[in-house]
C-alpha cells in the first residue's frame, strides 16, 4: 500500500475557437468529413496565451478546488510536448508564477498524448519519498504552434488546452497502479525537431495509428484491471484520451462499457494530447460524476509510440 488520489482538478483553454467550418475556409475538407471520422466539431487555439498562461491558470484552479496552501506541494511535474520554451521547464516557470516553495521539485516530462498519466505515476514515485504530501500535474499543450495548417489530414485535429491535479499522498492509500508502456516508432507519429532543419511540425499516418490504439487501449485498460483486481463495474467512470471519437466508441464497446460512464469532450477541444484526460477529470469534477469516494479508470495512448492507465481515486 501507499499511493496517490487526487484532491482537486483545473483547466484552461485560450479564448479563440475554431471550428470545422474556419478550417474548411484554409484547407480542402468539410464539417462532414472532419464530424464523421473523429467527433470533433471545434478546438480552442492560442491568440494572446502562452504555454504558462493556460498552466497556470489551471493549476491554479486545481489548487484551489483542493484548498491547498502552494507551500504544502512538494513536487510539480508539468507534462507537455510544446512549452514555451525549451529551457527553463515549465514547471520551473510554474514554481514562480503558484509561489511553490523553492525545494519543490519541478520538471517537465514529454510522452505525447500518454504524458498526463505517466506524469502521475512519476508524481506517486516522488511523493512516496517526499516530507511533503500534495504534488501539482499539469497537461498542457499548445499543439497549434506545432501545428501544419496546410496539411488537411492533421491540422483538423488538435487543440490548445491545459489541464491540471492536485494529489496527496497518503501510505496507507492504494497505489494507482499504473501500467505504462512503449514502443520506439518515430514513423508513424510525431514532431520534427529544429534540428532537423526547418519549422517543428506535426506528422502522422493516420491509420497505423489508429490500428495501434485499439490493440493497444484494451490491452491496456485489461492489465490495470488485472493489476488492481477490479472491475469495470467497480470503476464510475472510465477516462479516455481523447484523440478520436471512433477509437473510444469502439473500445467501449469491446469492454460493454455502460455510456453513462464514458465522458467525451472532443467534439468540443479536439485532441489536446497530454490535456486531455486531465481536461475530462475536471469536467467530470465540476459536474459531480467524480468526487471523493470515486474511482476513475484513466487511459492514454500516443506518441512514442506509448501508452499508459490507472486507476485513479478521488
Ligand atoms: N478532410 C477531407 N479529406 C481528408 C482529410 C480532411 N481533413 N484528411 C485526409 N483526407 C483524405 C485523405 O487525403 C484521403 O484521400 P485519398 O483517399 O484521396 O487519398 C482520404 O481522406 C482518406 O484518408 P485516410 O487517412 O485513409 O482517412 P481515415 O479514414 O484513416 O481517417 C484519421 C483519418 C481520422 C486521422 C484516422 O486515420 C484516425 O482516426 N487515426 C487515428 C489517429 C489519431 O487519432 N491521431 C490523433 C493524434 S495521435 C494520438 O492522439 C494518439
Amino acid at each position: 500500500m501507499s499511493g496517490i488520489k487526487i484532491r482537486g482538478t483545473g483547466s484552461r483553454v485560450p479564448a479563440k475557437v475554431t471550428t470545422n467550418e474556419d478550417l474548411s475556409r484554409m484547407v480542402d475538407t468539410s464539417d462532414e468529413w472532419i464530424t464523421s471520422r473523429t467527433g470533433i466539431k471545434e478546438r480552442h487555439h492560442c491568440v494572446a496565451e502562452s504555454h504558462l498562461d493556460l498552466c497556470t491558470g489551471a493549476a491554479k484552479a486545481a489548487l484551489e478546488a483542493a484548498g491547498v496552501d502552494p507551500a504544502e506541494v512538494g513536487a510539480c511535474v508539468v507534462c507537455t510536448v510544446c512549452a514555451d520554451q525549451f529551457s527553463p521547464a515549465a514547471a520551473c516557470l510554474l514554481q514562480r508564477e503558484l509561489g511553490l516553495a523553492e525545494d519543490t521539485v519541478c520538471f517537465d516530462l514529454n510522452a505525447a498524448c500518454s504524458g498526463f498519466l505517466f506524469g502521475l505515476h512519476t508524481m506517486e514515485c516522488l511523493l512516496s519519498a517526499s516530507p511533503k504530501r500534495y504534488g501539482i500535474v499539469v497537461g498542457g499543450e499548445v499543439l497549434s504552434r506545432l501545428t501544419d495548417f496546410t496539411d488537411r489530414s492533421t491540422c483538423v485535429l488538435f487543440g490548445d488546452a491545459a489541464g491540471a491535479v492536485v494529489v496527496e499522498f497518503r501510505p496507507e492509500w492504494p497505489s494507482i497502479s499504473a501500467v505504462l508502456g512503449v514502443r520506439g516508432n518515430d514513423k508513424v507519429l510525431g514532431v520534427t525537431g529544429v534540428l532537423a532543419g526547418g519549422k517543428p511540425r506535426i506528422y502522422m499516418e493516420g491509420q497505423p495509428v489508429f490500428k495501434f490504439a485499439v490493440e493497444t487501449v484494451p490491452k491496456c485498460i485489461q492489465a490495470v484491471l488485472d493489476k488492481t483486481g477490479a472491475a469495470i463495474d467497480d470503476v464510475d467512470q472510465v477516462v479516455f484520451h481523447q484523440a478520436n471519437e471512433r477509437i473510444v466508441d469502439l473500445v467501449v464497446k469491446k469492454f460493454g462499457v455502460p455510456t453513462e460512464k464514458v465522458h467525451k469532450n472532443l467534439s468540443r477541444y479536439g485532441n489536446t494530447s497530454a490535456a486531455s484526460v486531465p481536461l475530462v477529470l475536471d469536467e467530470l469534477c465540476r459536474d459531480g460524476r467524480l468526487g471523493p469516494g470515486k474511482k476513475a479508470l484513466c487511459v492514454g495512448f500516443g506518441g512514442g509510440l506509448t501508452w499508459a492507465g490507472a486507476l485513479i481515486g478521488f
